[in-house]
């Protein structure tokens, strides 16, 4: 299993700068091809699990940037599709019963960087270096449509915004991290807090909404 995963990791170094240039264009081509854009999704995704077939799940080390000695723990579910980016960077972590999911936007994750026990990341989302991300994290760059009332809300999509924590943060257990926040270098977010707005650097924010507390 090693070998295997040295080998990928090798292959990957050399093809994933093509592998990227080439994700733009391949989407471009589906958009203009709605019937071949369903089937390829078919073929990648579970459409009842909407999560990748298990071929997909096996083939992720072959597309994706995994760092040195980074280690994403074997419970963790990992719903990355490869015509999405999910890069994770030298020495971190993804802990126990986390789950990544890049289907509607790209996961970054940076060096050092930990992402705790149950935490869900979902794309777009970019997180820094020597980022700690404690216990029951939900980081979420998604919403739901609702605003036609005469539709079922499952039927309306969805839509996203990025978010971006920076270097340097520390976020407690169970908070939440909604769409467009970005969380600025060497910040705390404290247990519980719902993040609904930036947090400025050098800042601890507590609380729902979460509110600046005091300055690091
Ligand atoms: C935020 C935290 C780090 C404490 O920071 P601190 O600078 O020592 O803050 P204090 O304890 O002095 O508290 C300052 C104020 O914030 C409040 N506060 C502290 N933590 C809070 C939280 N999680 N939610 C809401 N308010 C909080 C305190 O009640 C206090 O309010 P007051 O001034 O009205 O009394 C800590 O409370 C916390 O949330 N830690 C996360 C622990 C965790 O998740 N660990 C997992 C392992 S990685």
């Amino acid at each position: 299993m090693q070998i295997y995963s040295y080998f990928c990791r090798r292959k990957l170094n050399i093809t994933n700068k093509r592998v990227q240039m080439n994700n733009e264009s391949v989407r471009q081509k589906f958009k203009g091809n709605p019937k071949l854009k369903r089937l390829v999704d078919w073929l990648i995704m579970n459409q009842v699990e909407t999560r990748p077939r298990w071929y997909v799940r096996m083939l992720a080390p072959l597309y994706q940037h995994r760092g040195r000695h980074s280690v994403i723990h074997h419970s963790v579910r990992m719903d990355t599709p490869p015509y999405r980016q999910f890069r994770l960077g030298n020495y971190s972590v993804i802990e126990s019963g986390a789950c990544i999911n890049n289907a509607v936007g790209d996961v970054i994750i940076g060096d050092h960087t930990r992402v705790g026990l149950h935490n869900t990341i979902i794309g777009p989302v970019t997180i820094g270096s020597h980022v700690n991300l404690a216990q029951g994290i939900t980081v979420t760059a998604l919403n739901h449509n609702f605003s036609e009332s005469d539709k079922r809300i499952d039927e309306q999509g969805v839509n996203t915004t990025p978010v971006t924590i920076e270097d340097d943060v520390w976020i407690g257990a169970n908070a939440v991290v909604l769409p467009g926040v970005r969380i600025g270098t060497h910040s705390v977010v404290a247990a519980g807090a719902i993040v609904t707005k930036d947090v400025p650097p050098h800042s601890l924010v507590a609380g729902v909404p979460a509110k600046v507390i005091k300055q690091l």
